[in-house]
């Protein structure tokens, strides 16, 4: 599988997505938007071994420096909302995966770039990694999500503030915000990601994937325990859950299958 603006490899059952526009800072254009549709919706769940994404950037210097500014000059309202509407609909298709998605921030994440990395469940940043939501100097709002996510992640205060000031947050004081899981030395961002993803590939798949729609159920709608209940009654139905119990029992190591 090629894309035109990704660069794609599968390590392992691992897939890494290298978002591949470098002298533009990686910058989200619609061709990046239409790629990473196509790899969430349709190419990614067809894989079978498939244990999670990584997604990060091409380059030593950014992750994601936004959307591409370049495609706004001149954008009628109409088509402001078409582009916000469809960022934030590609974006809920990676949040919603069902396998873990990690951003392995390796520079600016800014604008949607910061937007892209917080629809991803875990965050890992380099620790030159500079984080903002600098659309105000543009004479512009995030819009694909970033007024939202960012504000749940770390609150409204600090929230307010970086969205009104347009300041950037190195990644030490992400982490402390709670915005990043681990802060990492250059260059190791993707190994990271890879360690977790790895991990988390030992546990029972049904699980997981229950896990990240009750979580992202409450993260959406404030309310997620109803879901809970009824997830949790449906994993007690599947093989991975009499296998996990009975491997706890005979002291071994569980054998999941995802079914
Ligand atoms: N869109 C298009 N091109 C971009 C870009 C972006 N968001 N960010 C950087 N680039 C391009 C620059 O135009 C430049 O290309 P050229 O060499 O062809 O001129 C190249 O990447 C390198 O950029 P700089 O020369 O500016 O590099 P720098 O190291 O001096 O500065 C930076 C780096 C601070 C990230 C600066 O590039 C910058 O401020 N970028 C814009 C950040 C931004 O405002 N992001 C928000 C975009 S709006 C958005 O995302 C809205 C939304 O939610 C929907």
């Amino acid at each position: 599988m090629s894309y035109q603006s990704l660069l794609i490899e599968n390590r392992n059952d691992i897939l890494i997505v290298t978002i591949n526009r470098e002298k533009a800072y990686n910058a989200l254009n619609q061709q990046v938007f239409n790629d990473l549709n196509d790899i969430f919706t349709k190419y990614a769940p067809t894989l079978p071994g498939l244990k999670g994404v990584v997604i990060t950037g091409a380059g030593e210097k950014a992750f994601v420096a936004g959307a591409d500014i370049k495609e706004f000059s001149g954008i009628s309202p109409e088509n402001g909302k078409r582009l916000s509407k469809r960022g934030q609909d590609v974006f809920f298709a990676i949040e919603q995966f069902n396998k873990p998605v990690i951003a392995a921030v390796n520079g600016f994440a800014l604008g949607g770039g910061c937007e892209l990395s917080m629809a991803c469940h875990m965050r890992i940043a380099g620790e030159k990694a500079k984080f903002g939501q600098p659309e105000v100097n543009l004479g512009l709002i995030p819009g694909y999500g970033g007024t939202q996510r960012l504000t749940r992640y770390i609150g409204k205060a600090k929230s307010m503030e970086l969205h009104l000031t347009a300041d950037m947050i190195g990644a030490e004081e992400a982490h402390r915000l709670g915005l990043v899981n681990y802060v990492v030395p250059k260059g190791e961002e993707v190994a990271k990601a890879i360690e977790i993803i790895e991990k988390i590939g030992t546990k029972a798949p049904l699980a997981v994937a229950k896990a990240i729609q009750c979580i992202n159920e409450y993260y959406e709608k404030g309310n997620g325990y109803d879901m809970e209940v009824d997830l949790f009654a449906e994993c007690t139905t599947t093989e991975d859950f009499k296998e996990g119990t009975a491997a706890f029992v005979e002291k071994r190591k569980a054998e999941f299958k995802g079914k």
